[in-house]
Parts: C-alpha cells; structure tokens; sequence
C-alpha cells in the first residue's frame, strides 16, 4: 500500500543526507524555528514550499479557510506552544485566492459540520456587505473576502492573551497577514503588520 509514496519518501530522505550529511542528527537535536504558518489545509498551498524553507524552520498550523477561532483549542494549543516555548517572531496568516472555505462559507449550500466552522467568515462578509457589494463581479467579492478574512484571523491573533502577554514581557513578535495566489505562486502581503498592543485597534 502506498508503495510510491514510501519510495518517494525514501529517496528524498537519501538527497537530503547527500546534499547535507548532517541535516537529520541536527533536526534531532531541537526545532527553533522563527515563523509560526497559519494557513488554509488547501492541498494547493504548501506552507514550506511557498516560502522555500526546510524541515526545522517552520511551525504550521492548517485548517479550512485559516481561521483562528479564539474557541479552538487545537489552534490555542499551537499559538501558546509557538509564542511561549518555541519564542517565534513572527506568525503568518496566510489565506490564499481562490479558497473553496471561503467560497463554500458563503454559497449558501449545506454541507454539515463545515458549515459551523465557516461560521466567522458569514460574518465578516455580513459586516462588509456594502464594500463587498460595490464589487464588480463575484470572483472580486470572494477574492476580497479572502482578505478581510486574514485580516480579522490576524486581529483574532493579535489579540489573544499568548500574543498580548509576550508582548507586555517585551518579547519581539510580528502577525503579519498575506494571501497566496494559486494564478502565479505569489503571496500579497496586507500590510497589516502588528507588532505591539496598541497597533491591534487599526484592524478590522
Ligand atoms: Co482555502
């Protein structure tokens, strides 16, 4: 079962230990990494490969959609283990054009459980139904929604108690918020970067 993969995994594992004959026994040893990856599970937006970092260098976090619900003690679990252990600099949120999550959140079909997961992104978009709107067709109204999601994860995020702690103990920390694009591989940087307690209220 799954021959090819075990292969592939084979091989890759071989071209690392050729390219660096050291790389595994100092993984072993700890991860540090700098960036915490709050990303879509989209099979099409590969957190290591966009920023073309190794294995060590990036802890990721992946749901449906990028949320980071305040509820979730998956994600909590995550941020917490990020900020006060692993002590990164900066997280990523980071949605991507073209998300089914977020196509699906607002289609108005049903699909069961999901549809309460994808429950903040109704929101977001009932709150900015005017901006929205003024939109000239509805790839750009999704595509927007797509950034005003990350947005609203990024503030989720900046403002939890993990982040707002770190940052009262003077612990250098940035939440930046990007969307990738699937059309040419490309991440856009919001600029609504948030690196201290007071620069939380400028997001939405
Ligand atoms: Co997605």
């Amino acid at each position: 079962m799954l021959d090819h993969l075990k292969s592939n995994n084979r091989a890759w594992a071989t071209r690392k230990v050729a390219a660096d004959p050291g790389f595994f026994k100092r993984l072993e040893g700890q991860q540090a990494p700098e960036y915490l990856w709050i990303g879509c599970s989209d099979s099409r937006v590969p957190a290591n490969e966009i920023v073309d970092l190794d294995p060590g260098e990036l802890f990721v976090h992946r749901n449906v959609a990028n949320l980071a619900p305040p509820q979730d003690a998956n994600y909590l679990s995550v941020l917490q283990f990020a900020v006060d252990v692993l002590k990164v600099k900066h997280i990523m949120v980071v949605g991507h054009y073209g998300c089914g999550g977020v196509r699906a959140a607002v289609d108005g079909q049903r699909r069961g459980l999901v549809d309460h997961w994808l429950h903040p992104i109704r929101e977001i978009q009932h709150q900015y139904r005017a901006e929205l709107d003024a939109l000239p067709d509805e790839r750009a109204r999704l595509d927007r929604l797509c950034e005003l999601n990350v947005i609203r994860q990024v503030r989720n995020v900046a403002s939890d108690v993990f982040v707002q702690d770190a940052w009262a103990r003077d612990q250098t920390l940035s939440v930046h918020g990007w969307v990738y694009s699937l059309h040419n591989g490309l991440v856009n940087d919001l600029g609504v970067t948030t690196s201290r307690l007071e620069e939380v209220d400028r997001l939405i």
